[in-house]
């Protein structure tokens, strides 16, 4: 495999303390991420409930990371506009959760936003297969979404090869759910490139150190 694709790690906040997001999220960004995971969850698409575009918002303000919303919501067609205005850079919606895709896509970028599309554990790489061209990033889900803190389902991981190998997919290819530096190395093998990473990262002792291990992983080598 010739090609090389740069290594990103986004902290997901999820695992943050919320009673001190400014500074939790100062702590990510003095650690070296290069990013900031968002996790959009509404009671319906998931059972879990997190937050809206007024704490994205929020969060805008105190940050110049890249804020990456990962909806975990159903018709998220409804609520693009509101994650965009409120300063998202990235906005993921889930395939199992849309209709047209394309058309959903195709909205985002007109607002302006990249865009990104998550796949859940069970749901397959075919349906994904088209639109490829027009993603700048596939989410590879390997765990259930809905809490953080659940194990990784490394046999999700063999869909990122096949985006990456079979598809011949150059964007971005990231991996959320049970991360820490063993499966990143797994999935990275694969031809992921973006790690997310909720209670690795925020509930290890010392993240600087974490983030930098994690970004001395090389994509597609074994
Ligand atoms: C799960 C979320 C993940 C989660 C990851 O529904 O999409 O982003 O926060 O957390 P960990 O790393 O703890 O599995
Ligand atoms: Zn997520």
């Amino acid at each position: 495999m010739a090609e090389k694709f740069k290594i990103k790690i986004a902290p997901s906040l999820l695992s943050a303390d919320f009673s001190s997001l400014a500074s939790e999220i100062k702590r990510a960004e003095k650690a070296g991420a290069d990013m900031l995971h968002v996790d959009v969850m509404d009671g319906h698409f998931v059972p879990n409930i997190t937050l809206g575009p007024f704490i994205v918002k929020a969060m805008r303000r105190v940050t110049r990371l890249p804020l990456i919303s990962h909806l975990m919501i159903d018709d998220p067609g409804k609520y693009i506009k509101e994650f965009a205005e409120a300063g998202s850079d990235m906005i993921i919606f889930h395939i199992e959760a849309v209709k047209n895709p394309k058309a959903l896509i195709r909205n985002i970028k007109s607002l302006k936003v990249r865009a990104g599309v998550s796949i859940k554990p069970g749901t397959k790489t075919g349906s994904v297969k088209n639109i490829l061209p027009m993603l700048d990033e596939v989410l590879v889900m390997s765990v259930e979404p809905g809490f953080g803190g659940q194990k990784c389902m490394r046999e999700a991981f063999p869909k990122i090869g096949k985006i990456r190998n079979d598809y011949g997919y150059k964007g971005d290819i990231g991996v959320d759910g049970g991360i820490n530096y063993e499966n990143a190395r797994l999935a990275a093998s694969m031809g992921a490139n973006v790690f997310i990473a909720g209670t690795y990262l925020f509930g290890g002792k010392n993240m600087k150190k974490l983030i930098s291990q994690m970004k001395r992983i090389k994509c597609c080598e074994n």
